[in-house]
């Protein structure tokens, strides 16, 4: 379906997503990635230049790659004051939870191997299912109440005792809601288990406290933080011990072989430093740039309802249902309209599902389907809300139109 006679958000959006104060229309989709920020293009760009060594060869290029490679290992466990931790790269996010997951289950232990997830966590933890299955364990998964949290009493009656790793992450993809998992992290502990937390949407949004609650396994990448895509990393508490998905040369410390990119470990350390740095300043503005969108949404829309509640939520992520819309219609006219926004989460909204998350907080179906998320970021400010608010009428009410609701 196309959609005529709608107005270009001033020049054109062209697919540029990062440019603050430019006039290329409004990108809303920080929480399915970033632009690459300048200063970590440079970080990179001179490190491809300095760098081209093997950093497990024994000659000065390798050595000089090697040294690289390990200040900017350093250089993110200090930033993400996790001083506890040994950090292995990984290829982002995905690899991350699937070794923690995996990883976690495979080193030998006794009995049966028993994995428990949140129902809302994302594919790339939720998709480890059936290898764990497959490996003769039981993967079950913890529900959440309608604002998308894992309730205390839900984890008494799951005889955590019998649990070899609980994944909970910490704040969701989709609707920003944060989880207790301080608290879970120490259930678990007590219980004997391991706890791991997908940390992927919170760092440079909330303190993460690694070093004061100490959870087991912590997934990273970098593309959400104006860092490169194609690097992560999981945090592995020292002492904790984890069998290798990826087989070979027996790099990052044997639990994942292959040759590191010595340029894109770089920029990632680079990108969690200024994400930190800008941590506070960046919350209270994205906080206030998305509370005042979620307060003229209610006051101009009929029909609409909040995923997200404002409270314990990331700062950034509003996802909101417009009642007789379809939301992957509504992102569509928008992008017309030069605003780039998306329904489920980017990495799962090409498969034709509805969010599986929610369907877990209890969400009708008609309601999933209307669901759209924005999410805010370095290249938004106040002036783009005016264009905003008018786009997201023109096709709110124009879908409404067609679909005979107005
Ligand atoms: C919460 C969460 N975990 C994991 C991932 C996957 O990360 P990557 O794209 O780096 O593989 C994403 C990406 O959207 C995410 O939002």
């Amino acid at each position: 379906m196309t959609f005529r006679g709608l107005p270009r958000v001033r020049s054109g959006y062209n697919g540029r997503m990062d440019n603050p104060g430019s006039s290329n229309g409004i990108y809303l989709d920080h929480a399915a990635t970033t632009e690459v920020a300048p200063a970590v293009l440079a970080v990179m760009d001179a490190c491809y230049r300095e760098n081209s060594g093997n950093p497990s060869s024994s000659h000065r290029a390798g050595l000089k790659a090697r040294e690289e490679l390990e200040a900017s290992r350093e250089s993110i466990l200090e930033s993400l004051g996790a001083a506890s931790y040994d950090l292995v790269f990984t290829s982002g996010g995905t690899e991350a939870d699937n070794l923690a997951v995996a990883g976690a289950i495979l080193p030998g232990r006794t009995g049966i191997t028993r994995v428990l997830a949140g129902s809302i966590e994302h594919p790339a933890v939720l998709g480890s299912a059936d290898l764990v299955e497959r490996l003769g364990g039981s993967f079950s998964t913890i529900p959440v109440d309608c604002d998308g949290r894992i309730e205390e009493r839900e984890l008494s009656s799951l005889e955590l005792g019998k649990t070899t790793l609980v994944s909970v992450m910490m704040a969701n993809n989709e609707t920003g809601t944060l989880q207790p998992v301080e608290r879970i992290c120490s259930l678990v502990r007590e219980a004997g288990g391991l706890f791991h937390t997908d940390a992927v949407q919170a760092v440079g949004k909330i303190p993460l406290r690694l070093d004061s609650f100490k959870p087991d396994l912590v997934s990273l990448t970098a593309h959400k933080i104006y860092g490169p895509k194609g690097v992560g990393a999981l945090l592995v508490r020292r002492g904790v011990s984890l069998f290798p998905l990826t087989r070979g040369g027996g790099q990052e410390n044997g639990l994942r072989s292959g040759t590191e990119n010595v340029s894109l470990a770089a920029g990632f350390a680079h990108a969690v430093k200024l994400a930190v740095e800008l941590q506070d300043q960046e919350a209270q503005r994205l906080r206030e740039l998305r509370d005042a969108l979620a307060g003229e949404i209610s006051a101009r829309f009929s029909e609409v309802t909040r995923n997200t509640p404002l409270d314990d939520t990331l700062p950034n992520i509003l996802n909101i249902s417009f009642g007789g819309v379809e939301g992957s219609s509504l992102a569509k006219l928008l992008d017309e309209m030069d605003v780039a926004v998306s329904t489920a989460s980017a990495c799962h909204s090409g498969s034709g599902k509805g969010s599986h998350v929610l369907e877990a907080m209890g969400l009708e179906p008609a309601l999933i389907r209307g669901a759209i998320r924005f999410s805010f970021g370095r290249s938004n400010s106040s002036s783009q809300l005016p264009e905003l608010l008018s786009c997201l009428e023109k096709g709110v009410e124009r879908l409404r139109q067609l679909a005979g609701t107005k």
